[in-house]
């Protein structure tokens, strides 16, 4: 019987402030009617407060830890997939192990953008199979309102504010993460980028006026390449696995854009019940959305023992990711 990495437990959290298209109106010059038909959001969530990515980790964390039935004291690795982390240093996951109190766990962060948590996933994954970690603590947290430029309607009516996370565990048998697909092409990394704030243009009070410190996005050109190379993923992680997509019980994808959920799912011939979406709810939610709308399919009762689940993300870098599970 092979070593497989188990999700033994799953948990989400979302802050209590929603922010809705109407609310958006009032700010920048834009319509429910335009975000819900260009993108399926109708309302986001959003920090208060000194409320900051940590403190979303935590509350997911708990969640998880408790569904899994495992104390804080038994993990052995953090990792937090975020873009948008309390502070460059240290590690988001180093602030979360001190809240936590997991203090037998190395901890650090991991930065692929909305594809962060499947790549989270992928090297959890393989440090399960290699043997050096036993209980591993996936977070995907992101704070990403912190990061928009409330003026610019084309990226502020987008994303929103989550955490979701997952316990891994090492497990014999046919059930667990049965493959990771991980992909970058850096050729295209001004697409989605937040220019300041780094070593190429730290600080200062130029990067503050012309407004680096916020997420820019070429939206349309990153619309065109996410649909034909999410179509191409899925296809490919079954086929690698040999299962039919008719075998799927659930679809869990990256939040970005209904349509290009949409357009996936029809590709795979999968009816929407079958498809995780939360966007309408959340925005996007980066590398958070998908351990959050995992975590709700789970609590729903959606996904059951020895159902094929499959996960995939496009964002940053770019980058893209998949992971077939078998549940
Ligand atoms: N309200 C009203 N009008 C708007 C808004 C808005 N909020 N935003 C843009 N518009 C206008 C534009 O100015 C444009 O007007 P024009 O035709 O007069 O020039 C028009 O709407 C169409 O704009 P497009 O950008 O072409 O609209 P599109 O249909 O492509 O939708 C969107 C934009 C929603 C951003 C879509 O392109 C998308 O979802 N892209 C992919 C996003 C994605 O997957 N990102 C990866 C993950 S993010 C990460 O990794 C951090």
């Amino acid at each position: 019987m092979p070593l497989r990495s188990k999700i033994t437990g799953t948990g989400s959290y979302v802050p209590g402030t929603v922010l809705t298209n109407f609310d958006l109106e009032k700010k920048v010059d834009t319509s429910d009617e335009w975000i819900t038909e260009r993108t399926g959001i109708k309302e986001r969530r959003i920090v208060k407060g000194t409320e900051a990515t940590s403190d979303l980790c935590l509350e997911a964390a708990k969640n998880a830890l408790q569904a899994a039935d495992i104390k804080p004291s038994e993990i052995d690795l953090i990792i937090v997939t975020t873009m948008s982390g309390d502070m460059p240093m240290p590690s988001t996951a180093s602030l979360l192990q001190k809240k936590l109190g997991a203090k037998n766990a190395a901890a650090f962060d991991l930065n692929a953008a909305c594809s962060g948590f499947l790549y989270g996933l992928s090297v959890a994954d393989n440090f399960i199979k290699g043997g050096t970690f036993k209980k591993v603590l996936l977070v995907g947290a992101e704070v990403m309102s912190r990061f928009l430029d409330w003026k610019d309607r084309s990226t502020c009516v987008l994303f929103g504010d989550g955490a979701g996370a997952v316990v891994l565990e090492a497990a014999k048998g046919k059930r667990g993460i049965l493959s990771t697909h991980l992909y970058s092409d850096g050729s295209q990394w001004d697409f989605i980028c937040l220019p300041g704030g780094g070593s190429l243009n730290p600080p200062s009070s130029k990067t503050i006026k012309e407004r680096m410190h916020f997420v820019k996005m070429k939206g349309n050109e990153t619309f065109k390449v996410a649909v034909r190379t999410l179509e191409k993923l899925v296809i490919d992680t079954l086929k690698q696995n040999r299962v039919k997509s008719s075998e799927l019980a659930m679809l869990v994808p990256h939040q970005a854009n209904l349509r290009i959920i949409k357009a996936t799912a029809e590709r795979l011939g999968l009816p929407m019940s079958r498809v995780a979406v939360n966007l309408d709810r959340y925005g996007n939610t980066s590398s958070a959305s998908i351990p959050i709308a995992l975590d709700e399919v789970v609590r729903e009762g959606r996904v059951k023992k020895d159902d094929y689940v499959l996960l995939e993300a496009f964002g940053a870098g770019l980058t893209w990711a998949s992971a077939l599970i078998r549940w």
